[in-house]
């Protein structure tokens, strides 16, 4: 499978944000993470449509869009405008995500989903067949720089399981405390889309860091 590093702009530097998306671009990113929070699905504010349209005028990089919110289908044709590739709502927030796993196929974009921490496996069950990627929140969603919780290793490996058996194409996706020391562990319990932030943009050589991290993940 694909092993793909997701630089997420969470952490990057926004007073040069162009020039940390070309550093990371150049040391061969495969995606970039936007994460989009509300204040109310998390406690904190980011940023929506604008940051995704913003992006597409500095890389050709693929965008995935990460919605930490409570109302996703409100928002999902604006990102889809906006440009984002791959769009990924939460199965907790108060609506159908079916629903929005549809909207998504519908406006001509991949589709993938994201669970928080505490949310059981099951639930991704009934959407397997329109995903293109399972999201595992390593962390409660809403801020970068947390530290990597242990037992969601546990849970890629039910979900890698779940997906050879019903759709092997979908990915894994980790998200939230990935670094260098860890990357290799998560990737055994088979994910294979890292997102990183703080170990990438926390970085004084960002082209070199995501440089080494795609070693690391294309060599096991
Ligand atoms: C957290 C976000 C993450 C965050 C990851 O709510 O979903 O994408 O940017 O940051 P790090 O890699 O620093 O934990
Ligand atoms: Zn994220």
């Amino acid at each position: 499978m694909k092993q793909i590093i997701a630089p997420s702009i969470l952490s990057a530097d926004f007073t040069n944000l162009e020039q940390d998306i070309k550093a990371a671009e150049r040391g061969g990113a495969d995606y970039f993470h936007i994460d989009v929070m509300d204040g109310h699905f998390v406690p904190n504010i980011s940023y929506g449509p604008i940051m995704v349209k913003t992006m597409k005028k500095i890389t050709d990089v693929p965008l995935d869009a990460h919605l930490m919110i409570e109302n996703p289908d409100k928002y999902i044709p604006d990102f889809v405008k906006a440009g984002a590739d791959l769009i990924i709502p939460h199965v907790e927030a108060p609506h159908d995500i079916y629903r929005s796993v549809q909207l998504i196929n519908n406006l001509g974009v991949k589709a993938g989903i994201a669970l928080n921490p505490g949310t059981p496996i099951c639930c991704i069950e009934p959407l397997i067949e329109q995903i293109d990627a399972v999201l595992v929140m390593s962390v409660c969603p809403g801020f970068g720089g947390q530290s990597f919780q242990l037992e969601s290793l546990r849970k890629v490996r039910k979900i890698r399981e779940l997906l050879d058996d019903l759709k092997p194409s979908v990915h894994v996706a980790i998200d939230g405390g990935i670094k260098r020391q860890n990357v290799e562990e998560v990737q055994k319990a088979g994910a294979n889309f890292f997102v990183m932030g703080s170990a990438v943009f926390g970085q004084e050589d960002i082209e070199n860091t995501v440089r080494e991290l795609k070693g690391v993940v294309e060599n096991r």
